[in-house]
């Protein structure tokens, strides 16, 4: 039973989004700001990150910038300090930062320093991510709930994409332990499994290109930032409370299987 407003579920919550300076983070941002939270936008770049803490708040929202690096670990502890200072909790976090390992090549031509890149911050970025804000919200004592944003390429393999999807099994793993290991506290922790998004790369991508990519999605579209965000805010409410350890695909059927056979032989 919540009795939490439903109009602003998380009202009185301080949330972290990393990696909101653009795209799927900033987007998912401005849903946890009107849904109520105060929102910590982290990612590298100050200067966007003041734009997006901008626009929520002519939106009515309350939200501030703080820069990290998901991939230095004295920045991610710099930055829940910085949290702690300000807010002295945290309720939710949703570790969405990513960059790196998506120029595709077959395996034996990635440069190892390439993979390690796309690991380091990734992967280990999320690992960092984690132990710090359960540190954070185990010192608060109320619990809290944690979305770390993986792919469907850490559900399924992609040709040519070995540091990516490495990585982002990794986060599916992550996500798994984290949930166990502090469901007792009341913490949980999902992930979500984007399909492809329409964000600054597929937009730059061409026509051509983003055709066919929704040709190879079973409801036909490429997903939007809002779709995604749809799917976090749900995953940080009270409205998915008996939800922990999962990992959400949001991408118009992608991980259902492969496209039915049109083959005569095989009907
Ligand atoms: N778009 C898609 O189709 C899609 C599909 C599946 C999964 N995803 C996942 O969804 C998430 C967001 O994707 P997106 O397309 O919105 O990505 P994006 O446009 O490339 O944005 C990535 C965000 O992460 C930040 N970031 C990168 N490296 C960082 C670091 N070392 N420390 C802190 N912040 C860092 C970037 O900001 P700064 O550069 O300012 O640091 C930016 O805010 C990623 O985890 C991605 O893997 C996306």
């Amino acid at each position: 039973m919540t009795t939490a407003d439903p109009l602003r579920p998380l009202s009185g919550k301080v949330a972290l989004v990393t990696g909101a300076s653009r795209g799927i983070g900033a987007e998912i941002a401005m849903a946890l700001a009107g849904a109520g939270a105060q929102v910590v936008l982290a990612a590298r770049d100050g200067a966007r990150l003041s734009e997006k803490v901008a626009a929520i708040a002519s939106a009515g929202g309350s939200a501030v910038a703080m820069t990290a690096d998901v991939g230095n670990e004295d920045s991610v502890k710099a930055l829940l300090s910085r949290i702690r200072d300000r807010f002295s909790r945290l309720d939710v976090a949703v570790n969405n930062a990513a960059g790196g390992g998506r120029i595709p090549a077959p395996l034996a031509e990635w440069a190892s320093e390439e993979f390690d890149s796309a690991v380091s911050v990734n992967l280990r970025g999320v690992f960092l991510c984690l132990k710090y804000e359960i540190e954070l919200m185990l010192a608060g004592g109320n619990g809290g709930a944690i979305v770390n944003m993986s792919s469907t390429a850490g559900e399924q393999g992609v040709a040519g994409m070995s540091g990516y999807v490495a990585s982002k099994f990794g986060v599916g793993g992550l996500t798994r332990v984290a949930a166990l290991d502090y469901a007792s506290e009341g913490i949980r922790v999902n992930a979500i499994a984007p399909g492809p998004i329409l964000t600054e790369r597929l937009a730059g991508a061409g026509q051509a290109a983003r055709e066919r990519v929704a040709a190879a999605v079973p409801l036909g579209r490429i997903g939007t930032t809002a779709d995604i965000a749809a799917a976090a805010l749900w995953l940080c409410s009270e409205q998915s409370s008996f939800v922990t350890g999962t990992v959400v695909a949001v991408d118009g059927g992608r991980l259902a299987g492969t496209p039915a056979f049109t083959t005569q032989a095989n009907r």
